[in-house]
């Protein structure tokens, strides 16, 4: 199998190949004066199996439709079978339709991957491990979520897990098992109009205690700030915030750094100034099994 990076893995396709001994090979690409994608993966493949890598942080339209064209341009390259790794899969948390008219965006994502032709699919830290399911072909969701909390964790003292919704409360209470400590969660409340978020159930008490608020993705960051501002409340002493994916749109960092967390932390497939990076290709390429079993 090669391994090709498509326009946006931050390096992970590439220290995939370097760990696994796979050939490697990158897509070239350009933006066309009206916005349009050119890619060419600059090669024949002569039958072969290829595993296109491609991350949809910043622009997810463009890079989810360089990622049908990378299919495209790969079946047209003569590849056997194209399977896929997904470092951030953009859309994954509209995976209902909230209110009457809405799309179930995760769903059309997926079906659109396959219906291209991509035959098996891993993504790093979907949303949901279940909306994998309307993908059709093989799937298969990769955490490495606990990669990177254990890399925050190891610099506080005595920490407790905070899951900053109830829906990431199992993952972090899972972290926690792992770390030997315990987990407490917030259960917030989005506004569907304006995004902002608001406070149903608070901490209990963490006086003196670090914490560490772990969450598959910051994006604008309200999450983590009311997660932070509510630890701080209730007592913690210093804050850590880790997540797989830091989108961190505007002033997301700034705001968060605002509220009081000393260090961001996040894996590398989306790396973002300001913030550590915890490397997880070895963790990825751990699971490579996936495509080469029935
Ligand atoms: C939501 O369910 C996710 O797990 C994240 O908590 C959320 O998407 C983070 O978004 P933001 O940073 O904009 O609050």
């Amino acid at each position: 199998m090669i391994i090709a990076s498509v326009t946006s893995d931050y390096g992970i396709g590439k220290g995939i190949a370097d760990i696994t001994g796979m050939e490697y090979l990158t897509f070239s690409s350009k933006t066309f004066p009206d916005g349009e994608s050119y890619l060419n993966m600059g090669r024949n493949l002569k039958g072969e199996d290829v595993l296109l890598v491609q991350g949809m942080d910043t622009m997810p339209d463009k890079r989810f439709v360089e990622t049908l064209m990378a299919i495209d341009a790969a079946f047209e390259a003569g590849a056997g079978n194209v399977y896929g790794l997904i470092t951030y899969m953009a859309y994954a948390r509209q995976d209902r339709a909230f209110t009457e008219g809405e799309p179930i965006s995760a769903r059309a994502i997926l079906k659109a991957l396959y219906n291209a032709g991509m035959q098996r699919l891993a993504v790093v830290e979907p949303h949901k491990a279940e909306e994998l399911s309307y993908f059709k072909g093989k799937s298969n969701a990769i955490s490495v979520l606990e990669d990177v909390a254990v890399a925050a964790s190891n610099e506080l003292e005595n920490p407790i897990i905070i899951a900053p919704d109830a829906g990431s409360y199992a993952k972090a209470n899972g972290i926690a098992k792992a770390l030997g400590t315990e987990c407490d969660y917030i259960q917030k409340k989005r506004n569907r109009i304006d995004g902002s978020v608001s406070m149903e159930k608070g901490l209990g008490d963490i006086k003196g205690r670090d914490a560490l608020i772990v969450d598959d993705m910051i994006s604008t960051g309200g999450t983590i700030v009311q997660a932070a501002n509510e630890a701080k409340e209730k007592g913690a002493n210093r804050i850590y915030a880790a997540a797989t994916h830091l989108v961190l749109t505007g002033e997301a960092l700034r705001n968060i750094k605002n509220s009081g967390v000393s260090d961001v932390l996040g894996s590398n497939c989306i790396v973002r100034d300001g913030c550590r990076v915890v490397d997880v290709s070895r963790r990825i390429a751990d699971t490579m099994q996936f495509f080469g079993s029935d």
